[in-house]
């Protein structure tokens, strides 16, 4: 089966830290030409040799067009933004409702922008193929942080919508929904849940990783930031033709087992 990318230009916007920075390498390793993009400009600037980097905020839709505007031919879109809350979500009335603007901000209404600004490019292409980082809390009704789990399951549901509108011009879209990879954000979760215990109350990140795994994921373990960023890639190549509107778990048996 063919599996080369259908085209080499891709944006990763997240790209960062974590699974964008990740995924934006895996791209380049694999001959692509790429664009990573992100708020932070300061992590930004360690991007690798031959890729280029834009800082953008996708809360602000001038920004994100502008990106757009600058990527010309792009193939693939690749959106990794994500933001946590902060907060011990569990009960949800521990987060107060004004906590939640910023995390549909960011995840939900950030994915609606770059989907809004890339789209009518890639269907004047009749071609390519845009993918969104959603969560294995979008799907399961999350108690850890409500927020970040509700912005998932809308951008899940968004991604549906946005692959029924773009099927019809050869354009794919689908979502990587991730359980536990080590990351900045996943370890920001460790830290909110255990806010306002003494330190002896509190497992190590680890401890707590490690407790969480062999109680949510039937494989027992982390996953990856490869083994995320080679679906990425599949979602993307010539062999996925026929993939559109999924939402694939990279999560070790997580949604399964809820
Ligand atoms: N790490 C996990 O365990 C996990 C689990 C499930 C889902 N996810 C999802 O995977 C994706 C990547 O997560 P990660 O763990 O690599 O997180 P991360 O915090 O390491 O990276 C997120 C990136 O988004 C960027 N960002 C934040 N706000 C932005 C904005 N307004 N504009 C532009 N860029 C912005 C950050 O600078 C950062 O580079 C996220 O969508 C996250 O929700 C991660």
């Amino acid at each position: 089966m063919e599996t080369e990318l259908i085209v080499n230009k891709v944006v990763v916007i997240g790209a960062a830290h974590g699974i964008g920075r990740a995924v934006a390498d895996a791209f380049l390793d694999a001959g692509s030409s790429v664009l990573a993009a992100d708020a932070d400009d300061r992590a930004l600037e360690k991007s690798p040799a031959g890729m280029t980097s834009r800082v953008v905020d996708v809360t602000r839709l001038e920004q994100v067009e502008k990106l757009a505007s600058e990527c010309g031919d792009v193939s693939h879109v690749v959106f990794t933004v994500g933001v946590g809350s902060g907060h011990c979500g569990f009960p949800f009335w521990n987060v107060p409702p004004a906590q939640w603007q910023r995390v549909l901000e960011v995840n939900l209404i950030g994915a609606v922008n770059v989907a809004h600004a890339f789209a009518p490019g890639l269907a004047d292409r009749g071609r390519g193929s845009m993918c969104f980082f959603t969560s294995v809390a979008g799907q399961i009704g999350s108690q850890t942080d409500p927020p970040y789990s509700a912005s998932k399951a809308a951008l899940i549901n968004f991604a549906q919508c946005a692959a029924k509108d773009l099927a019809p011009f050869g354009v794919r879209v689908n979502a990587i929904a991730p359980g536990m990879v080590k990351t900045d954000l996943n370890q920001s979760v460790w830290k909110s849940s255990f806010r306002g215990s003494s330190a002896k109350e509190q497992p190590t990140y680890e401890e707590w990783a490690a407790d969480k795994i062999e109680k949510v994921a039937p494989l027992g373990r982390w996953q990856e930031l490869d083994e995320i960023a080679a679906v990425t890639l599949f979602l993307a190549s010539d062999a996925a033709r026929n993939i559109t509107g999924q939402t694939i778990n990279i999560d070790g048996g997580q949604v399964m087992h809820s």
